[in-house]
């Protein structure tokens, strides 16, 4: 059955069948994971949306329940939509979430644990009091954009609070709500933070991170040791934005600071296909934890063929440089590691137009971890003034494009003979008294099957390669290709389809299609064995 699902993944989770979104509720409790997800138990496309729901000991293998929350009450009849787990301080965990009600308005309901011994938590009781927020008259809340509440903090104030995606006219708003006892919820006279122009912002996240070291906190603290975290996802673009900057909790309101954005939106968790993510506080570990949603790039005609559509990867903060957050795959991801493969030091020398092999990995379902040491930057274009987009430049100079210093990197879930591939690749150019380092996905040549979305995705990465070594780290798996650059500080994740490059028949290059050579430093490559997914 693999043979015939080659873009079927090995480690990303997905359930065994049909559609899923966005991830709901992570959270830990009595060391096992939770993952709910939004999920349609009828088909491949979206639709009778239900928390569908698997737990791990690991986050890597997982275990599926029957769904925990499905349409039962009028106010989540039509569909239970996004939204967040809280651990409260007794220990017990609760859910706030979206429900769509007969009128089709979006309000917001609340689940709790029917038995809290269970470490499964399989069932859950929804509140009779639900709807606990909803849209009305007064509040001049739209019912059609309110939606996808965040975990729950709670003040020295001992008030809890939420806070729920929202848009007013074009502004996206991130309206604020308060509780005493999680039951009663008042809307605060002002949103917790809003950007005119933007649109309707899904699945706000927000959360602390120390300002050093890069354990996670949890979601109640502030004060002096940590900084605040804003990410929203855009509906109209379908692109995640985030902002780092000060919540200042008397006046209940989060303010990016100026450093934090590179434009007016913020900056991105991921230069490719990502959206709709979550993180939780991971108690037993310390850290942060993001999940977020791959969504297919094939066409619905596709997904509905091979049964299924969409996946899950998993990153966590490591930390962050005060300006940008730093995200790497689980150290649990580790233990799938096999056969290990390196480079001979003779091979460390890539010339310019070079392509060299990696083989002994299973390349369709593979780690890699590489870095390059630059010393000689005199072929290194000149960046023109204009160059501004990176997803432009990568698309306009792709990897086949020969350049000066770059484009050098992998080709991954590439036929033997390359005629399909998908690049993932670095090329300096000379900035003004700096040099710039461009990292792209280019999924142009990907796939001979044109149906697909073959978009080319790239970012600026914030690394000196006259002083700092250039990593790429990519995890291989059939489809996905989700790629780390300067060790989490630009992720590019691409969903790819190729047709002759599946299963065994797909290979794994470094290559170097620009005129300087450059050396590799460390090459480390290991194939993936399947996680237990189902
Ligand atoms: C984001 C989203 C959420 C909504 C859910 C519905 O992908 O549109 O805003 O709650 O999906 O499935």
């Amino acid at each position: 059955a693999d043979q015939d699902q080659p873009y079927r993944t090995g480690y990303h989770f997905q359930p065994p069948r049909n559609w899923i979104n966005d991830p709901n509720g992570p959270m830990v409790y009595k060391g096992l994971y939770h993952l709910f997800y939004q999920y349609n138990p009828k088909g491949a496309v979206w639709g009778n949306i239900v928390w569908a729901h698997s737990t791990s000991k690991d986050l890597v293998n997982w275990t599926p329940h029957d769904p925990a929350i499905y349409p039962s009450q009028p106010s989540d009849i039509n569909g239970c939509w996004s939204g967040s787990a809280t651990i409260l301080p007794t220990g017990k965990p609760v859910i706030l979430y979206t429900g769509i009600n007969p009128q089709n308005k979006q309000v917001q309901n609340l689940a709790m644990p029917k038995n809290i011994s269970d470490p499964y938590l399989k069932e859950w009781t929804k509140s009779p009091k639900n709807p606990l927020m909803q849209p009305t008259v007064q509040n001049q809340i739209n019912a059609s954009s309110f939606r996808d509440p965040t975990t729950a903090w709670l003040g020295p104030d001992k008030y809890w609070r939420v806070v729920i995606g929202n848009k007013l006219n074009r502004e996206g708003r991130a309206i604020l709500y308060k509780s005493k006892d999680f039951l009663n919820w008042v809307q605060a006279k002002t949103p917790l933070h809003s950007v005119e122009g933007n649109g309707m912002w899904e699945c706000p996240d927000f959360f602390p991170v120390s300002i050093n070291g890069q354990n996670g906190v949890d979601t109640s603290v502030i004060g002096q040791s940590v900084k605040h975290v804003l990410k929203v996802s855009l509906d109209d673009t379908k692109h995640e934005y985030y902002t780092i900057g000060s919540y200042d909790i008397a006046k209940d309101v989060y303010s990016p600071d100026k450093g934090s954005v590179e434009s007016d939106l913020g900056l991105r968790y991921d230069y490719g296909k990502f959206y709709a993510s979550k993180t939780f506080f991971d108690s037993v570990k310390n850290r942060r934890i993001l999940w977020g949603w791959i969504n297919e790039s094939s066409s619905q005609a596709d997904d509905i063929k091979k049964g299924w559509a969409g996946a899950i990867p998993r990153k966590i903060w490591l930390g962050k440089s005060g300006k940008q957050l730093i995200q790497w795959p689980i150290v649990e991801i580790e233990k799938q590691r096999a056969n290990h493969v390196t480079i001979p030091k003779t091979k460390k020398l890539l010339k310019g137009g070079s392509v060299i092999e990696i083989s002994g990995v299973t390349a369709e379902q593979a780690d890699v971890d590489i870095s390059f040491k630059i010393s000689d930057f005199e072929k290194a274009e000149e960046l023109k003034p204009s160059w501004t987009n990176p997803q432009l430049l990568c698309s306009q100079k792709g990897a086949s494009v020969k350049g000066g210093l770059g484009p050098f990197g992998l080709l991954v879930l590439a036929s033997k003979d390359r005629k399909e591939n998908t690049a993932v690749f670095f090329r300096i150019f000379k900035g003004q008294n700096k040099y710039v380092v461009l990292m792209c996905s280019d999924q142009s040549r990907s796939s001979l099957n044109e149906d697909n979305d073959k978009t080319t995705y790239g970012a600026f990465l914030d690394v000196d390669p006259r002083h700092e070594k250039l990593s790429l780290r990519s995890l291989i798996d059939h489809s996905i290709v989700e790629s780390f650059g300067g060790g989490g500080k630009v992720c590019i994740t691409a969903r790819v389809y190729p047709t002759l490059a599946i299963n065994s028949n797909a290979h794994l290059y470094v290559f170097n299609n620009g005129s300087e050579a450059v050396q590799i430093e460390k090459l480390n490559a290991w194939s993936m064995k399947k996680a237990k997914l189902t």
